[in-house]
């Protein structure tokens, strides 16, 4: 290779994350997105996080960063990303970090993206439902989803934006406007949840929670987070009092959160966590994995509502199985019934949002 070229790579590469626009330098200088990496860094996905700077947005950067599975990590926010950039870059691990602000930088954030993650927008405030920020983060992630739809169509989306019972099908929506809808590809993160509920059954237990696997299906809010209990592994019986009281507390967790927060926000470095727990089976499943099984909100054909949480496969094109919700004892079967009123509304409002 030339010297002059080779240095003009380098410092390319170097610069990478000080200036967005270097991706534009990269195709005109000949430097192919295979080099775009680290030296030592080993082959992975590229990954974009839509809300980089934000409360979850940060340690979820942070934790994709040391995530080995991926190559390059593009940092996308309104606000304040170049120096959430510059920070992350410093770490020395293999992925290549860069930033991208605002609007104008969306495109170029998700050209040639095989993952895109999403926690933009406004977090809860104490006294607020989810349904509160339903028009702020609706149009969010409106925008969003169009720059996806135009820039990387084939690209697995998490989605973490709230309410997630509304702000899927509206992805789902644009997705379908724009002719690049894949159901397999639209996932909704509700894995916090499973995240809470492995936490404090295995309290309840006295298990390690590493052992502990919870299933929660229906949705992400309130009642239509339904975790089965009768479905926990290892299999064990709750009492009555038991069931009652981890159902309440699982579904009342984000609650939990935002009051003791009092006012800084909602759940951040537990969802980052959790986020990056799922996007890392997302990976692997795209990486051709066996068995990579995890709950999310999808497209179902499970229940009579067209959007369902339930364990999905993911595989090398996401979603590629939904699983059944299984047998049900009677509590259970109650909370669904309770779960499924409350989704249809939310999943009709989403619907509407577009639609209007
Ligand atoms: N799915 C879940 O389990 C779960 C759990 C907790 C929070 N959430 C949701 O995640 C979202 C983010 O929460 P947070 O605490 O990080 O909020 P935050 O306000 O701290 O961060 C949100 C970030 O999004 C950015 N943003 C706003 N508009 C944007 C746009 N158009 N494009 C790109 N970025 C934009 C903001 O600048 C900010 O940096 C909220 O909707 C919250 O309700 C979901």
């Amino acid at each position: 290779m030339q010297p002059a070229v080779e240095a003009r790579q380098r410092i390319a590469r170097l610069s990478a994350h000080l200036n967005p626009t270097n991706s534009q330098m990269e195709v005109n200088t000949m430097l192919e997105r295979v080099d775009c990496r680290a030296k030592g860094g080993s082959p992975g996905f590229k990954v974009a996080i839509l809300g980089a700077a934000g409360g979850i947005g940060q340690p979820l950067a942070m934790l994709m960063k040391m995530n080995p599975l991926v190559s390059v990590l593009h940092l996308y926010d309104v606000v304040n990303c170049p120096g959430v950039t510059a920070d992350i870059s410093h770490m020395d691990t293999g992925a290549v970090v860069r930033g991208f602000l605002g609007q104008q930088e969306l495109e170029a954030a998700l050209t040639g993206m095989e993952l895109i993650i999403i926690p933009a927008g406004v977090p809860r405030k104490p006294g607020m439902t989810r349904d509160d920020l339903f028009n702020i983060n609706a149009g969010i992630v409106k925008t969003l989803c169009e720059g996806i739809a135009k820039c990387c169509p084939n690209a697995i989306v998490n989605l973490i934006s709230n309410p997630v019972n509304s702000t899927v099908p509206i992805a789902a929506e644009v997705f379908k406007r724009a002719g690049t809808y894949d159901p397999k590809k639209l996932l909704g993160v509700t894995m916090l949840d499973v995240v809470r509920a492995n936490t404090f059954v295995a309290e309840v237990l006295g298990l390690d929670p590493r052992e502990v696997d919870v299933p929660v299906v229906g949705g992400h809010a309130g009642v239509t987070i339904l975790p089965l209990l009768s479905q926990v592994k290892p299999p064990c019986s709750f009492t009555p009092d038991e069931t009652e009281y981890l159902t309440k507390r699982i579904q009342d967790g984000g609650t939990e959160v935002v009051q003791a927060k009092a006012g800084a926000g909602s759940a951040t470095l537990s969802m980052a966590y959790a986020a990056v727990k799922y996007a890392d089976a997302c990976l692997r499943g795209l990486r051709g994995d066996a068995g990579v099984v995890e709950c999310a909100f999808v497209a179902s054909q499970v229940t009579e509502l067209p959007f369902f949480a339930t364990k999905v496969r993911l595989g090398r094109t996401g979603a590629e199985e939904v699983y059944q919700i299984g047998p049900l004892n009677e509590y259970e079967r109650v909370g669904l019934e309770k779960a499924k009123k409350e989704l249809a509304a939310s999943i009709q409002k989403g619907i509407s949002f577009i639609k209007k």
